[in-house]
């Protein structure tokens, strides 16, 4: 008697999406994978279910949540829809983009998903595990990042176990995640404004919109708090820039350059992206100082640089 639970390992077969629904439908919570990342998903219309996440993660209350649908629809059921909606939609979902949209009325989802703001961050991803997950269970899934609040996201299953094994009911365990960086946030209830830099190049964006993207300073806004400094931290401290290591740093390194770990020989931004997560868990295990080479600062190194900045604030722990 006593302990908790174990959290069942589900493979991403019919029946463990099954299961996987099926505990999503009693309330319970639920990793999955994403092309993005893991999510920590619970039924968005269920104030317990959520509430579970925001405990399980040790998530501050008033950051809000992101909500997974099957398809364009579904994500109108909930939000007030618009032009730049539809255009950014019919562009890029299902993938790793989230918009965020005024909420509208009788929208059915938890106040503890949204923090009591009027506007709802609302994704289509395009995982198979996913979808087959959100077409199983056939409602608004919300899920943030399946990591303890505060630390590096989860590209694996083994990473969720690592930081939330016994604290959720399951894992839906479909390997590496392709994309490896979280979804791009475009915020649309106002100006349209890039809210977080992600898994979609902030410029394919703003093509499709055929308009620039405004960029709010994240220092001292709270319109998406997860963007405060210390986030996506590992253990050990984090050095940008850096040339070499000093004594006793490991480094990280991006194209051709002598270090521990590499994120990618070729320089290929993707395949860094798809990389960097899983890099810092390992660095994280060797409990060391981490030292960086420089990322370039474009396309996805955009959102690499951000994770990585954020990696090396200052703690507020
Ligand atoms: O790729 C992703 O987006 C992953 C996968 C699981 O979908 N999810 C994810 O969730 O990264 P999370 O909770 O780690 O990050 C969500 C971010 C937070 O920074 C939060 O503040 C912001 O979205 N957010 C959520 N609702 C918002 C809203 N209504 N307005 C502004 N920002 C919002
Ligand atoms: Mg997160």
């Amino acid at each position: 008697g006593g302990g908790r639970p174990r959290t069942e390992i589900l493979p991403a077969s019919p029946a463990g999406t099954a299961r996987a629904a099926a505990l999503l439908r009693a309330g319970d919570i639920v990793a999955f994978p994403t092309e993005t990342v893991y999510g920590l998903g619970a039924d968005a219309r269920n104030g317990q279910a959520v509430a579970r996440v925001f405990e399980a993660k040790g998530r501050p209350a008033f950051n809000p949540l992101i909500v997974h649908v099957a398809d364009t629809g579904a994500a109108r059921r909930h939000v007030v829809w618009s032009d730049l909606a539809d255009r950014l939609a019919a562009a890029f979902w299902p993938g790793p983009l989230t918009l965020v949209l005024p909420l509208r009325e009788n929208h059915g989802i938890s106040p503890l998903v949204t923090a009591g703001l009027d506007t709802l961050a609302v994704r289509v991803p395009a995982h198979p595990a996913a979808r087959a997950l959100l077409a199983g269970f056939d409602g608004p899934v919300a899920a943030p990042s399946a990591n303890p609040s505060g630390r590096i996201s989860p590209t694996d299953a083994g990473h969720v176990l690592a930081g939330l094994d016994g604290r959720v009911a399951a894992v839906l365990d479909d390997g590496p995640c392709p994309v490896g960086l979280e979804s791009t946030i475009v915020g649309l209830a106002d100006t349209p404004a890039l809210l977080r830099p992600g898994g979609l190049p902030a410029e394919a964006v703003e093509q499709a919109l055929h308009q620039a993207l405004a960029r709010p300073a994240t220092d001292d806004t709270i319109s998406a708090p997860g963007q405060l400094s210390s986030h996506y931290a590992p253990g050990a401290s984090v050095r940008l820039n850096a040339r070499t290591a000093r004594p006793g740093e490991v480094l990280l390194g991006f194209g051709a350059t002598d270090c521990d770990l590499n994120l990618s020989p070729s320089g290929d931004l993707h395949e860094a992206a798809a990389n960097l997560f899983g890099h810092l868990h390992r660095l994280d295990a060797m409990n060391k100082p981490i030292a960086v080479t420089p990322i370039p600062d474009h396309g996805l190194g955009r959102a690499i640089n951000d994770r990585l900045r954020r990696a090396a604030a200052p703690r507020e722990d």
